[in-house]
Formats: structure tokens, C-alpha cells, sequence
């Protein structure tokens, strides 16, 4: 553990100060003139900004609207997939002092790192008075959480560990992936497309966090779930044998993809799949709604499994969203805001655009497609993993560590160096 900054040390402070402003203005008793300056506005920041990303932050949006009539909101969101830019631009604003009303944020580990950083506000009274916790899974709940308080509301539950499938390229190679078969069988997949003539895999890693989801998927269909975790309470080793071979692994998956891969996106890279340009994608199952919002027909233009394993694992990426600590600008409508999240109907609606199944367990999933409600059923049968390329399974700090790790090996290919920086993280970050 690092001694922490003067800075987290002054923001601890007056996040103490403020969580009295914030409980103040709580769901029960909403403060319509409060320090904020009224109600009249909210600024939310997000990374969502692809087509089916857009749309469905705009359910929400449209939702906060719906329940406070005249409010104009500020949609402040930054571009780039997975987010780094966007929490860079935020990081900015919170040095500075000048925060959005509410952010983007992922359960666990990065939002750890806001709670330690002091910038986060204390949302547990707002919890308990709705008594959200008992209307959703326990583990969804549990994420929510940092020493026991809550800090953000959950809107959606992403699966990281998706490959999604051409069924007209995997044909005419006469291949048919089996999860059952795990990386080895994978991988001898993906080589008779090869052999085909076509172009096995698709990868979009213009921004790090898509090779850091491939790598994650194939470490942790190496390892088993339970080795997955000990990995970040230090009980289980980035030098063990089935992590080397899966970096072994995705070696090989890195040099059966499209040469370009570091200049397009991960929107871009699910498309070329769903065009025939690849025979799989592995993705976040947010593909999904962008392949459904770009017009493409599930069972017919692309297929899916999970990524080959050993076991059923669902790598969880959990999205939601954070106010913070001090200097919010609007938190009458700030706290509306978080309560509109927190609408059955808007998280069914929102989950029908992004791809991802609804975090409260009262949401009517009925009318979504049939890969979400087997999405649903997996997240209460698999293995429930979270993500360490979104900052999930550790903090901000760790996970950037990795990325870089990532992004050097794509690089190298050197196993022994990316092994070195990793275990060297283990022992002074986590
Ligand atoms: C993830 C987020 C998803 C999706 C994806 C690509 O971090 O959880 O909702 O937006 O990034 O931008």
C-alpha cells in the first residue's frame, strides 16, 4: 500500500465535509435550493458515445427529463471506448475542482479508487431509504459498496467475455467453435479459417482496454475463476504456468488478427465481423447492441459464444454512476438523476439498446433478445468473475498498470517483461 498523496488527504477532507452537504439533499428530502444553484440543469459525463452507447444514455437522459420537467441537461460525454479519455477529462475537472453533476463509473475497484481519492459522495442513506439493496443480486449490490457504504447506483451488468461469430466466414471454413473446447481448440479453430483464406479474428484496440479484454479472456479461461481472483488478493501468481501459456496464447490470437487492429475501434472491429471481413470478435456483449443498432440481424448476420474455458465464466463489467463529493453544481437534480437509474422500466429500456441486462432484479427482462435473456441466466448459473481491463477487479492504478502492460507486450511480445510488471504490481498496488 502507498502512503497516500497531500492531495487524497485534503480531498478526504472535504469529501467528509460534503458527504453532510450531500446526505442533506438526500431522495426523501430534496434541497431545491441548495448551494447548487437550483435545478434547472445537470451535466453527466459518460463514454458513451457510439450509436446503440448514444442512444441509450439518451433513455436516461430523456428519463431525468421525464421526472423533472424543464431541467436541460448537459450530456458531456467523451469519446473513446472503455473510457480512458473520458476519465482523464474527468480527473481534470476534479483537480480543479469544477465536477459534473454525475459520472460514469465502474463498481469495485475504480470506484475504490474515487471513494479513496475522496471525491466520491457517500450515497448510502439514499440506499437505504429505497432500499435498493434488496432488489438486486447480492454481488451487484456488494460492488456498489467500498467499506461497507455505497457510492453509486448500478444502471446495467455488461459480460466482458463474449466472442462474437460469423456464421458465413466459420462455414466456409467448416468450423464450428465449441466453448467446450476451450483455447486449445480455439485456437486450432481460428487457424483452419486461416487456412480458408479468410482473416480469423477481428480486433479494434485503437483504445488499450479491447486487448486487455482479449488477454483478460484468455487468462482467466487459463486459470479457472477462482485462480482469476486470487490474482488480485495476491493468493495466486502472474508467474504460474497458466498464465505464461496464455500469453502464450493470445501471442498466437494476436497474429491471426487484422494487421490494423491498433487503428480502429471496438465498434468498428465488431462490425467487420458482422461484414464477413473475420471469421470473431471478442468483445463486451455492448457489441451487441451496436451490431443491433447497426442494423445487423443476431442468428443470421453474427452468432456468439462465450470465450472457450474451462468452466462457465462470466466476466462481469458493471456500469453506473457516481456523484461527487464536493462542489455539485446541481444535486437536487443530481439526486434525481440517480433515482431515474434506478427505475425498473428505464434500466429494461436502457438494457434493450446497450446490450446489457438490467442490474435490478425487478426489471421485466421479458422483451429483451434472446442473447440477453441468456446473458441473465448465465449471470445467476456462471462463475462470476469481474474485469481487470475495466477496472473492476482492482483499482484505477493497477488496471492502468496493466493496460500498459498490455500495450507494451502487443508491442514485444515479451511474456517474461509483461510477467515482471505485473507481479511487481501485485506486491506494491494491490
Ligand atoms: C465499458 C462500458 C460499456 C461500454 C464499453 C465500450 O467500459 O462498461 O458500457 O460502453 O466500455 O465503450
Amino acid at each position: 500500500m502507498r502512503a497516500p498523496s497531500k492531495l487524497k488527504i485534503s480531498l478526504a477532507v472535504t469529501a467528509a465535509a460534503s458527504l453532510i452537504a450531500v446526505t442533506g439533499c438526500s431522495a426523501n428530502q430534496p434541497s431545491e435550493s441548495s448551494a447548487s444553484g437550483g435545478s434547472d440543469k445537470l451535466e453527466i459525463t459518460s463514454w458513451w458515445t457510439s450509436g446503440s452507447e448514444a442512444d441509450a444514455l439518451n433513455v436516461l437522459i430523456d428519463g431525468v427529463k421525464a421526472a423533472k420537467p424543464g431541467l436541460s441537461v448537459d450530456n458531456a460525454a467523451v469519446s473513446g471506448g472503455g473510457g480512458a479519455n473520458a476519465r482523464q477529462a474527468l480527473a481534470a475537472r476534479l483537480q480543479a475542482g469544477s465536477p459534473p453533476d454525475s459520472w460514469q463509473v465502474h463498481p469495485a475497484g475504480q470506484l475504490k479508487s474515487y471513494v479513496d481519492g475522496g471525491q466520491v459522495a457517500d450515497l448510502t442513506e439514499l440506499w437505504t431509504q429505497n432500499n435498493w439493496a434488496s432488489q438486486m443480486p447480492k454481488d451487484v449490490a456488494a460492488a456498489q459498496q467500498v467499506n461497507g457504504k455505497y457510492y453509486t447506483v448500478p444502471i446495467g451488468v455488461h459480460r466482458g467475455n463474449v466472442l462474437w461469430t460469423n456464421p458465413a466466414v466459420l462455414a466456409k471454413a467448416n468450423v464450428k467453435i465449441d466453448p467446450a473446447a476451450g483455447v486449445d481448440g480455439l485456437i486450432a479453430s481460428l487457424k483452419q479459417v486461416q487456412a480458408s483464406g479468410a482473416t480469423p479474428v477481428c480486433l479494434g484496440d485503437k483504445d488499450i482496454f479491447a486487448s486487455a479484454e482479449l488477454l483478460e479472456s484468455v487468462i482467466m479461461s487459463r486459470t479457472g475463476a477462482d485462480n482469476w481472483k486470487k490474482l488480485f488478493t495476491n493468493e495466486y501468481s502472474f508467474d504460474a504456468p497458466e498464465v505464461k501459456q496464455a500469453l502464450a496464447d493470445y501471442k498466437t490470437i494476436l497474429s491471426l488478427a487484422n494487421k490494423d487492429h491498433s487503428a480502429i475501434t471496438w465498434d468498428e472491429a465488431a462490425k467487420k465481423m458482422a461484414n464477413g471481413a473475420c471469421a470473431v470478435n471478442l468483445m463486451g456483449d455492448w457489441a451487441y447492441g451496436e451490431l443491433v443498432n447497426g442494423g445487423k440481424n443476431p442468428g443470421k448476420d453474427f452468432t456468439w459464444v462465450t470465450f472457450p474455458g474451462k468452466e462457465d465464466i462470466f466476466d462481469y463489467v458493471g456500469d453506473g454512476f457516481s456523484i461527487p463529493a464536493n462542489n455539485i453544481p446541481h444535486a437536487d437534480a443530481a439526486n434525481a438523476w440517480l433515482k431515474t437509474l434506478m427505475d425498473p422500466k428505464i434500466q429494461t429500456e436502457f438494457a434493450a439498446k446497450k446490450g446489457s441486462i438490467p442490474a435490478l432484479k425487478s426489471a421485466d427482462i421479458s422483451g429483451l433478445s434472446e442473447y440477453q435473456k441468456e446473458a441473465a441466466k448465465s449471470f445467476a448459473s456462471a462463475e462470476v468473475v469481474s474485469s481487470l481491463a475495466h477496472a473492476q477487479a482492482a483499482g484505477a492504478e493497477f488496471a492502468q498498470t496493466y493496460a500498459d502492460a498490455v500495450s507494451t507486450f502487443n508491442g514485444s511480445g515479451n511474456i517474461d517483461a509483461f510477467i515482471a510488471s505485473m507481479t511487481q504490481a501485485q506486491k506494491t498496488q494491490l
